[in-house]
Order: structure tokens, then sequence, then C-alpha cells
């Protein structure tokens, strides 16, 4: 039976650690080597938990969250490199569908489908989208108070957009300016790379749970990208996090 329940998904310690102080009544629960910390967040039940790095570790998070929490949707938040033109750190991707970029089981099936499923993009729920996006573009235009213009400058962070389309995922931190143009050739439209979205999209679609991913940029998955994504990580992306879900919760 399914419960009141929003379950937020953090790919990172920092944007999980920005959460965790609100959340009231707190309780934690181990499984399968996972944290999950249920409670109430801004008047809302939650549960919170780490999805850790890549596909695997994600699709398991998931999976074990629908079953023990039944929650009514789903909320994935982290950051990503990124890919689209005019994508910059300190931007706001939110996925519409999400594919796996090294998903290839050709020739007996097409690049990029998931075989059986006849599909290689699967979509994320339009309506929590839209709640989210609402929400982000709220956060983009009041940015939190504990990110002044000053810090996000220096990180070249000056007018944060929202972007809404495909992002892909893969077993692979794209930190090679070649990479990143390849992935930009074979999938054009592809705005955003990153671990782990695709993967819980097709565990969402499989046990057809809504969810919406939004994921902030923190470098381009280029040549510097080691070294600008664990300062936006340390420095920026929990502050950015904490308020969009908090303005994605009052709107609920
Ligand atoms: N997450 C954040 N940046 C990334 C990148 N460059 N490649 C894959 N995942 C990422």
């Amino acid at each position: 039976m399914q419960t009141s329940t929003l379950a937020i998904v953090s790919a990172m310690h920092e944007e999980l650690r920005a959460l965790l102080p609100q959340l009231q009544d707190a309780r934690r629960v181990s499984r399968a080597g996972r944290e999950f910390h249920s409670g109430q967040m801004y008047g809302h039940p939650v549960v919170l938990v780490l999805s850790g790095v890549g596909k695997v570790s994600a699709a398991t998070t998931v999976a074990l969250l629908a079953s023990e929490f039944k929650p009514y949707a789903l909320l994935f938040t982290g950051v990503a490199g990124g890919l689209g033109a005019g994508v910059c750190v300190g931007d706001v991707v939110l996925a519409r569908e999400l594919l796996q970029h090294d998903m290839d089981a050709s020739p007996l099936f097409p690049r990029y489908e998931v075989p059986f499923t006849g599909r290689s993009r699967f979509p994320a729920d339009t309506a929590l989208s839209d709640t989210v996006a609402a929400a982000t573009t709220q956060c983009l235009d009041h940015p939190p108070s504990e990110l002044s213009a000053a810090h996000l400058a220096e990180f070249g962070i000056t007018q944060p957009r929202l972007h809404e389309g495909m992002v892909i995922s893969g077993d692979r931190f794209i930190a090679t300016s070649d990479d990143s143009a390849a992935l930009q050739y074979a999938l054009p439209d592809a705005l955003a790379v990153e671990m782990e979205g695709a993967a819980v999209a097709q565990v969402c679609a499989d046990i057809g749970l809504p969810f919406a991913l939004l994921r902030v940029i923190s470098d381009r998955a280029d040549d510097s990208a080691h070294i600008d994504f664990p300062r936006f990580m340390n420095e920026v992306a929990g502050a950015y996090t904490h308020a969009i879900v908090a303005a994605t919760l009052a709107r609920l």
C-alpha cells in the first residue's frame, strides 16, 4: 500500500548533510549497507537516503526504498557535468527523459536500447517535474542566503539558468574534453551527464513510481572537471539542493 511519503534520494553526502538537519521525528533504518532516514520535513513525511555512486548502486537503493517505505513519488538530487551548449557551472538541469549512454547491446538491439524493453529513453513524471521546475526557478531568482553573489561569482556563476530535457547516465566520470565531445556528437540533445539517473528512471518505470530528477551543474565534463567538481560539491551543491527541496515541498 502506497504512503504519503516522498522519497528524496541524494547522490552525494554533501547534499544529504544539508537536508538532514531539517528532518524532524527522525528515525534511521539500515538495509543492505544503506541508511534510510525517515521523518517530517517542512510538514511532509519524507525518507532520505544516499543513492550510492553508479547505476547499480542507485538501482539497488531505489528498489529497496520502494519496497520498504512505499513512497508515492521520488525526487532525485545531485550534480552533473554540463554537455549541452550554454549549460554552465551553477545552472540546474531538470531531466524530462533519461538514457544510459553506456548501454550498447548492438547489433542485437539498437544502440542505447535497454534489451527487451523497446526503450532507450525513460521519461520523468510530468506533474512532479513541473513542480520542481517552478521551485527551481524561484530559487534561481532568489539564491539561498548562504550563497552570496560574491561567492557564486568565484565559480563564474552570475546568472544561473534552468534547462529541461535529456540527462544521460553511465558508469564513468567524464573528465576529458574528448570524451565530452564524443557524447555531444553521439547524443546532441543531451544536456548533462551523470552516473545514476537513467538507472533510477528504469527502476521507477518497472515499479510504476513517479519520479523527478534535478542536477546542479558542477563541471563541464571536460579536462578541468576533476578540479571543478570537488570544490563545487563542498561549497555550493548542498545549499542549492536544500533550497530547491524546501521550495518543492512547499508546493506539494
Ligand atoms: N557528475 C558530476 N560531474 C560529472 C561528470 N563530469 N561525469 C559524470 N558524472 C558527473
